[in-house]
């Protein structure tokens, strides 16, 4: 089973990938001698698919269980659910001896990852990620996260998991367009540390327009396991994002943030704004630090095959979504941090964009491509 490590001091752990490794999550947390009562916290969706199957592995390895379901969706990431899943957690006798289960995509990660850091001071806690988005990112590298009024992500810590368990069958149920969205950050993670990736991405997009075969099924937790690889070395470099190299993540982040908060919880999906926030840092890129032309239009063609969008949907109100990006927690002193490319795998934060170069940028994309 291809398994990634992270190199996190006290803090480490692995991240094992495998068809039906769903069946497995109570033997790992064994043998990783992980103790106490297990809190499953999972979304409306995610439950009916997969809960009964880690409830039924945990009971194998005789583990005590609770099962918690929350309404699927972004408008659920908030401190509301938090508080309601706390105390059914206090009800259900759960206390600083117990742990939590992640099961679901990002949006059940984040907030069941932040609910382990602050639940009885902080607990241990397993990812366990169904989407693509969650598979590749955000089940990996700590951070969680729950939405305030003010804006997305804005309350949340560094919570390592001790183990995040991927079983890429589950990604055989998503409905086509949180698969796609899933794949922008694959995508994001070859461009910034192994373009010969973008090939293997290039016949996974054609292989997701006719539909995955038995032999994509296969491959996939290869292909996972690469990229998680991308991520897990960018987070040993710079666990706490203070050296500057894991900011390399926010590649295509700083617009679609912006794009992303001027549109009403859930319009557009995180994968689809990071597609084209992707469109302005390659056009800035190539304006500013040398990327290449070719280059970009291959990015470009890419994020077309996956389904992603690379023009705004009608109704996006530009100066909006602009405000937005002002406000972005990736503006400090004054400078905006942005991520550009001076080649495929060579990234650089750059504090000379301008509030004029994320017009031009943001205006671009309310042309076609
Ligand atoms: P999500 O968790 O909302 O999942 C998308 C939809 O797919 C939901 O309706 C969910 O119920 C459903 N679903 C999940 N797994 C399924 C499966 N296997 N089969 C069928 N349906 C399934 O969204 P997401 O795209 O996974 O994650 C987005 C969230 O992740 C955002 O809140 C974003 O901020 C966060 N994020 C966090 C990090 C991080 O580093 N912590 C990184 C990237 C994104
Ligand atoms: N998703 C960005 C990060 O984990 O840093």
């Amino acid at each position: 089973m291809p398994t990634v490590s992270l190199s996190l001091g006290e803090r480490s752990y692995q991240v094992h990938v495998s068809n039906g490794a769903l069946d497995s999550v109570g033997f790992m947390a064994e043998k990783l001698r992980i103790k106490g009562k297990a809190a499953i916290i999972t979304d409306s969706n995610v439950s009916a698919l997969y809960a009964e199957r880690v409830i039924q592995s945990l009971r194998e390895s005789e583990f005590e269980y609770s099962l918690h379901v929350f309404e699927a969706g972004e408008q659920s990431k908030n401190l509301q659910t938090l508080e309601t899943l706390a105390n059914e957690m206090v009800a259900e006798g759960h206390d600083r001896s117990s742990f939590v289960v992640a099961l679901g995509g990002g949006v059940v990660g984040d907030l069941a990852g932040f609910l382990a850091s602050v639940y009885y001071r902080g607990i241990p806690f397993i990812q366990v990620p169904t989407t693509v988005m969650a598979q590749v990112d955000s089940s990996v590298g700590g951070k969680t996260a729950v939405d305030i009024a003010a804006g997305k992500n804005l309350l949340g810590a560094f919570h390592q998991p001790k183990l995040v368990v991927v079983d890429p069958t589950t990604l055989l149920t998503l409905p086509p367009r949180v698969l796609s969205e899933g794949m922008a950050e694959m995508v994001k993670h070859a461009i910034l540390r192994k373009p010969r990736m973008l090939q293997q991405l290039s016949r996974l997009a054609d292989e997701l327009q006719l539909g995955f075969t038995l032999t994509t099924i296969e491959h996939l937790p290869e292909i996972i396991a690469e990229n998680i690889e991308i991520k897990a070395r960018i987070v040993e470099e710079d666990e706490k994002e203070t050296r500057g190299v894991r900011a390399f993540l926010n590649l295509g982040h700083t617009l679609g943030h912006g794009i992303e908060a001027s549109v009403p919880l859930g319009e557009l999906l995180h994968g689809e704004v990071v597609s084209l926030g992707l469109r302005g840092a390659l056009h800035l890129s190539k304006k500013y630090s040398g990327l290449k032309e070719r280059d970009e239009e291959e990015i470009l063609k890419l994020l077309r095959a996956l389904n992603l969008p690379l023009s705004l949907p009608a109704g996006v109100d530009i100066d909006k979504a602009l405000s937005h990006t002002a406000a972005d927690k990736k503006f400090s002193g004054g400078n905006i941090r942005f991520v550009l490319l001076s080649d495929l795998g060579s990234p650089l934060i750059s504090e000379d964009i301008t509030r004029n170069d994320l017009r031009e940028a943001m205006e671009l994309l309310t042309t076609p491509y």
